[in-house]
């Protein structure tokens, strides 16, 4: 174990993170843990992490002294390497220019534990006002850059680290090899942390915070929300609701694939709840073409669907949020819709279902982590490997206004095109693909008769963060195959074409 003490700064979550990465469990505890807290773990590392204060002035975040003197390898990042030199007789000041971003860095101790197979001069990120113009006995330098005289050091002799700058970002190009140095050289660990140890502990923390009381879920079928409710089905049982609220604009089955594995036919002991609401959806979206006024209505129905059944439910005790690691950095994946912001962040909670707490468990994990989550409870693959699907779902796959007939349309089509994708083993290398309806009808001659039909438009990118993708170059014979059997197969569509454009200037989506 090792811990990260948790000091206020931006990339907290990230050090976690990469922590783990090197397959050594990690916990993060705010720094106004009492030492005896700490100690009972038994870490075999700690890092002190950076944060918004001056050490040096009187109500800012401190920790007491004797952490340093528990025999256990210390490494301050930032503000945590100010502190530890504030602690321990080196002297932090206010540097008379705010170091920030991408700096060069030199090594001036190339044996240092923490700095093997570091190259002399890198790129790491710095984002610093105040800097330590003097350490304390025992320490010496390990690295500096132009504006900052003591850009590490450490005292091997008692396992004391200390980093001014910000090793768990990826800009930084060789933080990963130092932490990693740190975690295996100076902690010494084993790295045989596996995520059954994550999912295991959390069950059994969500048990201990959860007892007796009754708890609720918005299931969306989605990865997030699927590993949630399952890590909560082992851990409460039947205390645990699941609404799932069926809005009409899923792909193809996937409402009764939902309900297939959740369901009361289905692998895990859970009350579920299956709202089919497309009706209502479709009734609401009746007439809307503008897509920001769609997603809007979707967003709102859906808070709105939630809410009557949550009233159902009466009272409970804990509300379930899917929210992962990357929603609390940012707010979703460059989503901008209502559904990502009320369901995934604490900022847009429905305020009117009654409850006294939210668990998030998935907070600390990024997505592959989550998905090597899902996989640790036996989810099936089909969930856990599931390709991100919009909150406001075909809604924004449909230009201009959706009606019951045109969900249909694209649906079957888009069925088609995965199924494709799926037979030609392209699944794994296409990020995100998809079919959509396009609002255009064209000419085309089908038998002996002229044909008025929609347009599909066939999607597929490649992208790592969803930020940014380009069009995946997908096979012609995969592509000629999926036009024919949508042509033939799905009524009212005479013609199919493949987006090429990137993002930017497009989106992945069409609206
Ligand atoms: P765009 O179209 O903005 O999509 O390039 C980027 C990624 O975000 C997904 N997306 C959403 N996800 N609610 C979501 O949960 C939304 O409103 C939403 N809009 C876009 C999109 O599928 C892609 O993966």
């Amino acid at each position: 174990l090792i811990i990260v003490l948790d000091f206020g700064g931006q990339y907290n979550q990230l050090v976690a993170r990469r922590v783990r990465e090197n397959n050594v469990y990690c916990e993060i505890y705010s720094y106004k843990t009492p030492l005896e807290e700490i100690k009972k773990k038994n870490p075999k590392g700690i890092i002190l992490t950076g944060g918004p204060d001056s050490c040096y002035l009187p109500d800012s975040a401190t920790y007491s002294k004797e952490l340093f003197e528990l025999g256990v390898p210390v490494l301050g990042l930032c503000y945590g390497a100010q502190l530890m030199q504030h602690l321990l007789g080196g002297k932090v000041e206010r540097a008379s220019v705010r170091e920030y971003g991408k700096i060069k860095l030199t090594v001036d101790k190339a044996d240092s534990a923490v700095f093997e197979n570091v190259p002399k001069e890198s790129i790491v990120w710095m984002s610093h006002t105040d800097y330590i113009s003097k350490l304390g006995e025992g320490f010496e330098i390990t690295s500096h850059s132009d504006d900052c005289p003591v850009a590490s050091y450490e005292n091997a002799a008692k396992n004391l680290y200390g980093i001014q700058f910000h090793p768990e970002v990826l800009h930084s190009e060789y933080g990963h090899v130092m932490l990693g140095n740190f975690i295996k050289n100076v902690c010494k660990c084993e790295c045989n942390w596996k995520m059954d140890a994550f999912v295991e502990n959390s069950i059994k923390a969500i048990k201990e915070k959860v007892g007796n009381g009754k708890v609720l879920c918005a299931l969306s079928g989605g990865v997030d929300s699927s590993v949630a409710a399952v890590m909560l089905s082992k851990a409460v049982g039947e205390n645990l609701t699941c609404v799932f609220v069926d809005h009409g604009l899923l792909r193809k089955n996937e409402g009764d694939e939902v309900e297939a594995v959740f369901g009361p036919n289905g692998n895990y002991k859970l009350n579920f709840i299956r709202v089919n609401a497309a009706d209502r959806f479709y009734s609401k979206l009746a007439g809307v073409s503008e897509p920001e006024k769609k997603r809007k209505i979707i967003g709102e129905e859906f808070i709105r669907v939630f809410e009557e059944e949550a009233k159902k439910i009466g009272k409970v005790d804990f509300l379930v949020q899917g929210t992962i690691y990357p929603d609390v950095v940012e707010s979703g994946l460059g989503g901008e819709s209502v559904v990502i912001k009320s369901h995934h962040n604490v900022g847009g909670l429905p305020d009117y279902v009654d409850f006294k707490e939210i668990i998030e468990p998935l907070r600390d994990l990024f997505k592959d982590e989550v998905r090597k989550a899902g996989l640790e409870l036996g989810i099936p693959k089909h969930l856990v490997f599931r390709q991100p699907f919009p909150g406001p779902g075909l809604g924004i796959r449909i230009i201009g206004e959706v009606t019951a007939e045109k969900v249909k349309i694209v649906q079957d089509a888009d069925a088609i095109y995965r199924e494709e994708i799926d037979k030609a083993g392209l699944s794994q290398e296409i990020n995100q693909y998809f079919a959509a309806l396009t609002n255009m009808r064209s000419v085309g001659v089908m038998g002996d008769y002229r044909t008025y039909d929609y347009a599909i438009a066939l999607r597929a990118v490649k992208t790592i963060d969803f930020m940014t993708a380009e069009a995946a170059r997908l096979p012609w014979e995969v592509l000629e195959k999926v036009t024919n059997r949508i042509i033939n197969e799905v009524d009212h569509v005479n013609r199919v074409l493949y987006d090429i454009t990137s993002k930017p200037p497009g989106t992945i989506e069409l609206e």
